[in-house]
């Protein structure tokens, strides 16, 4: 139990989110020096032989270009945008608000990254349960943040809360996960461009 109250979990538009993004968005969310700053830190976490789960995808993925990580799965709302991502070696469309399961086996992915989207789940603690079930042992989950959202459909404690404090939320998340050992925030904001704080967390090798 959380023990957080439910209307942090709420939105102003509680609509499907299949109407929101049925059209393709094949724009940026953030300014181009944040997606550089994220490029470095998947540049210096990540491995080429890395299994890597893009959560919350679209047609971009912010992964170095010049390195080939040993698979690419996407998931995200919209399959048009998926379709453009160059990145991705396989896509899945699913709305995690109304279904939190990951459609993968345990220890499928030794990375899974959520790039400025996880304020938009409203059941974020069955979908850290479950990313904690498909992350490999020693495998990290990388939770990239900034500032700009989408105000209708983002949960109202990203309207409310301070970054540090949001930071402080998505740890939670991964606590209550209860499958990692060590999950330690960065703020990796560059000068005068959209800031950028990322959580990682990271998988015991023993359960
Ligand atoms: C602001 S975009 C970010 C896209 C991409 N990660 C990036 O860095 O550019 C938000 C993304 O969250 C995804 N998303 C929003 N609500 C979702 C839901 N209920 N289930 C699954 N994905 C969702 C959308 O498909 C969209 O691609």
């Amino acid at each position: 139990m959380h023990g957080l109250p439910e209307t942090f979990f709420a939105r102003q538009d509680e609509s499907p989110d299949e109407d929101f993004y049925r059209e393709p968005r094949l724009t940026t969310h953030i300014d181009d020096a944040t997606i550089d700053a994220l490029t470095t830190f998947y540049r210096e976490v990540l491995s080429p032989s890395d299994r890597v789960c893009d959560l919350m995808s679209s047609w971009i993925s912010h992964l170095p270009d010049d390195v080939n990580y040993n698979r690419v799965v996407g998931l995200g709302m919209n399959e048009a945008e998926l379709r453009r991502n160059p990145r991705l070696d396989e896509l899945v469309v699913r709305n995690l608000n109304e279904d939190p399961h990951l459609p993968w086996p345990d220890g499928h992915f030794d990375a899974l990254l959520i790039a400025v989207s996880v304020q938009y789940l409203t059941r974020p603690f069955e979908v850290f349960l479950e990313i904690g079930r498909v992350l490999s042992p020693g495998g990290r989950c990388i939770v990239a943040m900034s500032h700009r959202l989408f105000p209708t459909k983002a949960i109202y404690a990203f309207h409310v809360l301070a970054p540090q404090e949001r930071c402080r939320l998505v740890g939670s998340y991964m606590e209550l996960a209860g499958v990692f050992k060590s999950i330690q925030a960065f703020d990796r904001s560059p000068p005068n461009a959209d800031p950028l704080w990322i959580v990682v967390g990271t998988k015991s090798r023993a359960e």
